[in-house]
Parts: C-alpha cells; structure tokens; sequence
C-alpha cells in the first residue's frame, strides 16, 4: 500500500487513541495488503467475517467505489473504531461471529481461522456458503507454517497477542496455526473450488498465504 493511501486510511481513524491508531498503521504494514485487494471484485457486496478494525475494508471501499461491503466482528470496540472511520462509506457493521444472511458476491477473511476451533472453521465455512452467491469469490489470508523460522516468529508473537496482552478476541485461546494445504482441503469440503493458493512470504516478517477460491 503507497504511503499516501495508508495515510488516507488511518487518517479517518483520528477519533481513535493513539494506541489503536499505531496498531492499525502497523497492521496495514504488515501484511500484503495489495495482493488481498487485487484479489477481490472490484464492485458488488462484499462480506468479510473477523474485520476487526476494518481498515484492509475501508482501503478496499476507497479504491472501489462500486463496492460495498459488510463486516463482521465480535469485537464491539473495534467495530465503534469501525463505524467512526467509515462514515460517508458504504460498510455495515455487525457484531457477532455469524454471517448475515445473503446473497453475497464476495467474501473476505484475513487472519480469523487460526482463531478458531476446527468445528467452529467448518460451521462458519458453512454458513459463508449459504450466505454466498453461487460463483461468488472467497479470498482467505492466513498464515502458513512455512517457511519454518517466519511460522515460529508468527507463533512466539501470537502467544504473546492471545495469552498474553490479550490484543485479539477469541473464545478458546487456540492459535489454529497450520499448513496452507489443510485450510485448501477444508474449504473443498465445504463446497468451494481453490482456483489460487499462493505463499506471499517474501518480503515480510510472516509467512503470509492467499487463498482465492469461489463457491460452487
Ligand atoms: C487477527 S484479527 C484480524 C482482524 C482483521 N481481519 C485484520 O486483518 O486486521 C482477528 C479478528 O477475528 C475476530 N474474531 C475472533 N473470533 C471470531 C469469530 N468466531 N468469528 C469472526 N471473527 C472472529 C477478532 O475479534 C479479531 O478482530
């Protein structure tokens, strides 16, 4: 992401302290943002489960103003950062864990899996596939466990996020972490077809992995 666009973005969350305002910088700086963009449709309504603070979203409804877009999130106080930081956008935002019902044209979710329980991975896959549209696109970011040194950096730093400081919500403490090839499986089983796994690792300090996928 060019440095005037990250400015644009965290910008809007001005409202916000400090704090949350150098997390989202950083977390926009850490992760191939770019490459998770260009894989979405440019227009239509897009779902994005996990938003957290919503600022890859509020990029993407900037460079897109055909799209719109409904996050979910069971963190209240980072969708009422949300809310602030996309007012005149077209983003709705939901608390919860569970996808609205559609028809959706796209989904989006960035580093939310590993958060979850397998069962709970394949109720949600289950649930985004009913509220898709058939052909819709799924694009998935997770972290993969190779290279090994960058899936042991990614697991020291979510120890400390999850057991220690606490940053990130989720129910179990369970850091899911696991090879890309499994998440690809798991999303065949729950009816979609991969057409695009991709290590994104270079670069960066984590072993970023996209998958792009659509629904049958
Ligand atoms: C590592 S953060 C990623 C946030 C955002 N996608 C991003 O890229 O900045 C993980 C997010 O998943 C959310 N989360 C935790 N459990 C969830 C669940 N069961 N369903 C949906 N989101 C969940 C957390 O509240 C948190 O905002």
């Amino acid at each position: 992401m060019k440095p005037r666009e990250l400015g644009t973005v965290v910008g809007r969350f001005a409202a916000a302290p400090l704090g949350t305002r150098f997390h989202i910088w950083g977390r926009l700086r850490s992760f191939p943002v770019d490459e998770v963009l260009e894989a979405l449709p440019h227009e239509g309504q897009l779902l994005s489960l996990g938003c957290g603070h919503a600022a890859t979203e509020i990029a993407a409804l900037l460079r897109h103003p055909e799209l719109r877009c409904t996050g979910v999130d069971p963190d209240g106080a980072k969708l009422g950062h949300a809310r602030r930081a996309a007012e005149g956008l077209p983003l709705t935002l939901i608390e919860g864990t569970t996808p609205p019902p559609g028809p959706f044209d796209a989904a989006l979710i960035v580093d939310v899996l590993y958060l979850l329980t397998r069962a709970e991975e394949a109720a949600l896959l289950t649930a985004l596939h009913s509220a898709l549209r058939p052909g819709a696109r799924l694009v998935l970011k997770e972290m993969d466990t190779k290279p090994r040194t960058k899936y042991l950096w990614n697991r020291m730093q979510e120890f400390l996020s999850l057991r220690v400081f606490r940053l990130t919500r989720h129910r179990h403490g369970v850091c899911g972490l696991r090879p890309a090839a499994d998440l690809a499986l798991q999303l065949e089983a729950a009816g979609f077809r991969v057409l695009r796994s991709v290590s994104l690792h270079g670069g960066w300090l984590h072993p970023h992995h996209l998958l792009s996928a659509v629904r049958l």
